[in-house]
């Protein structure tokens, strides 16, 4: 009895560890700022998740460097500058972004 109930407290332990590290992508946007200028479909400062997954299908890698390094004269005149802190998030965030 008493190893089931430890089994069952490692098992919910570690699915709380699970979602609790793997931010959903809405809040990695949230918490790097994104949402500022990007918008899923409303034009704002930026283009909208839409366009730029229309643009980039496929190209997680190349979108991915793009929120690090920024990126200007692709959809319009104002360049996105650097993202150089949403380092760590930017596979996740391309991944989700390609899925617009
Ligand atoms: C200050 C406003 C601003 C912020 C903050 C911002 N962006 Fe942008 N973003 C832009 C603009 C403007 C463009 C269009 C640049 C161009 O024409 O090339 C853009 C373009 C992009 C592109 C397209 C790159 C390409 O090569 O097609 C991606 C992807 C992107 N942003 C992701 C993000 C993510 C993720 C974040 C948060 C970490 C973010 N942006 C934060 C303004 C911003």
């Amino acid at each position: 009895m008493k190893t089931l109930t430890t089994l069952a407290l490692a098992a919910a332990l570690a699915a709380a560890t699970a979602s609790g590290s793997a931010l959903a992508s809405d809040d990695l946007a949230k918490k790097n700022g994104c949402i500022a200028c990007h918008d899923a479909a409303a034009k704002k400062v930026g283009p909208t998740w839409k366009d730029i997954a229309a643009k980039n299908k496929g190209n997680e890698k190349g979108v991915a460097e793009a929120i690090v390094k920024g990126s200007k004269d692709k959809y319009g005149k104002i360049p996105m500058p650097p993202q150089a802190k949403a380092a760590a998030d930017a596979p996740a965030l391309a991944k989700w972004i390609l899925t617009h």
